[in-house]
């Protein structure tokens, strides 16, 4: 355990709210946080201690595992102290100094700065904080965390990079990409590294191809001017998407550090055939959804959002085929997709192997397929299905699809979340579950030429009925029938 000092900026929006604060409160509740922790909550509204407290405790309730224990709870807003503050401010910053630093308070300097906040705020943070020396690490450490949108694109990206690395070093950052938390998506690396059994057949000459599937059953929400901003490609596949790729494809890291499972992933990267404009078409497929019914309940189009402009071609489904062209993956194509109001919420790899070199039983199977699958479910369950064939009991000789297959179900009231693990990763100074500037560059080199082309042309963006798995022409990026869409885990 690290004592420390967790300053969140941004700390009455909607992430501080629904993650961030009940996700320190399990920690604080799995003994994970030292008795001089404390959690300085930064907001520009007025507010006295007792009533953020109040509010504090309506936020980790109804989130907190097993119900809210009052004891654990008294621990815990005993930590927290709300801080007002103009961001822009000098003055705020040399309250918050000497708040921390002052030796009657006793706070811990090692200080985990949050920014839960809009990207545009980075520099001013940064430059108010370098102003009066909470960036420097002379007695304790300072870990920033940033959260996603990394940029629009690869140069606002950089430029993004060029505002923090002017007050924080990138040994300093910690940029979260939320996938990485969960356990399901761990479980990827683990599923991969501690078997050998897979190891032999993770390769070009056994896999036909791989698709990455995001689905969710909610629209946009409240989220419409944000979204209409981003879309899906950049708010899901760009980040979220292509980690789970890498973690697929990447070879076995030397060790457990930081650095190198980075370099991996890297690798992988780095490997990704560029898409040029010209082959845009044959890669990347856009959609917005329409109105229709999820879930048996009605759903209004994405433009009959009032944040929505009436003329907007932002997607909210995407797909996209991507080849790694290294020696382990050349020829097989990545398909990666998602999409908003779905018909179901899930999120999954399907791995499709190639047919035996001798079809034997080619007239004998049921079923439409005969390929073996190994499926693995990211959300809402940890599951693992090895789809084989079998011979079908009786006289004849007939062969069917049997399945291997673990599920492991977590009541959602017990559920860790995904900012459990990274928020204690911060404090404890782990950096292996945080996206490297390097990471996040080439991540935008893949997608931008897909982007510049979309923004470009506005004429027509397919449609989907909300509640259906998108529309049929996708199929123009898969390089064949056996490349539908798997929907099923
Ligand atoms: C976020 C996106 O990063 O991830 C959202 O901005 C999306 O649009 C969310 O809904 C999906 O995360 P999860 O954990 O619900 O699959």
């Amino acid at each position: 355990m690290q004592s420390c000092t967790i300053v969140i900026f941004g700390a009455t929006g909607d992430l501080s709210k629904k993650k961030l604060l009940p996700a320190l409160y399990h920690l604080d509740a799995e003994k994970r946080l030292t008795a001089d922790t404390r959690i300085i909550c930064m907001g520009r509204r007025e507010s006295s201690q007792e009533d953020w407290k109040a509010q504090v405790t309506e936020f980790v309730s109804p989130k907190a595992r097993g119900g809210v224990n009052s004891d654990l709870l008294n621990t815990f807003l005993d930590r927290i102290h709300y801080f007002q503050c103009d961001i822009n401010d000098a003055f705020s910053y040399h309250e918050l100094n000497t708040l921390i630093t002052s030796e009657e308070n006793n706070f811990s300097q090692n200080i985990v700065f949050y920014l839960s906040i809009a990207p545009a705020l980075f520099g001013v943070v940064g430059d108010q904080l370098a102003a009066v020396g909470l960036n420097k690490e002379d007695n304790g450490w300072r870990h920033l965390v940033v959260e996603k949108p990394f940029g629009y694109d690869q140069k606002s990206a950089e430029e993004l990079e060029g505002i923090l690395r002017k007050n924080f070093t990138e040994q300093q950052t910690y940029r979260i990409d939320h996938y990485l938390g969960k356990g399901t998506v761990q479980n990827i690396f683990v599923f991969r590294f501690a078997n050998l059994l897979l190891e032999p057949l993770w390769n070009r000459n056994y896999i036909d191809h791989v698709q990455i599937t995001h689905a969710e059953q909610q629209g946009v929400g409240g989220r419409a001017g944000y979204y209409d901003t981003s879309g899906a490609l950049r708010d899901m596949i760009q980040s979220h998407l292509m980690q789970v790729m890498a973690l697929v494809a990447m070879e076995p890291p030397a060790d457990l550090g930081d650095e190198s499972l980075r370099d991996e992933k890297v690798k992988v990267l780095k490997a990704i055939r560029p898409i040029t404009e010209d082959i845009v078409d044959d890669h990347a497929f856009r959609a917005q959804y329409a109105a229709g019914e999820v879930n048996g309940k009605k759903e209004p189009g994405y433009l009959e959002d009032d944040e929505v402009p009436n003329d907007s071609v932002t997607e909210t489904y995407a797909a996209m085929k991507l080849y790694i062209d290294n020696w382990r993956w050349r020829g097989v194509p990545f398909y990666l997709r998602t999409g908003k109001c779905m018909p179901e919420s899930k999120a999954m790899i399907a791995i499709r192997f190639k047919k035996p070199p001798q079809e034997l039983f080619k007239d004998t199977v049921i079923g439409d397929s005969h390929a073996n699958w190994i499926v693995m479910g990211l959300q809402p369950d940890n599951t693992l299905r090895i789809e084989l064939q079998a011979k079908q009991p009786g006289l004849e000789l007939s062969n069917h699809t049997v399945a291997l297959e673990t599920v492991e179900t977590e009541d959602t009231k017990h559920r860790l979340d995904a900012y459990e693990a990274l928020i204690l990763d911060a404090i404890l100074g782990d950096r292996s579950l945080f996206l490297r500037s390097d990471e996040v560059n080439l991540a935008w080199k893949v997608v931008d030429p897909v982007i510049e082309k979309w923004a470009k042309d506005k004429s027509f963006v397919h449609t989907y009925p909300a509640g259906t798995w998108g529309p049929e022409e996708v199929s123009r990026i898969q390089d064949n029938s056996c490349h539908a869409w798997r929907n099923n885990i």
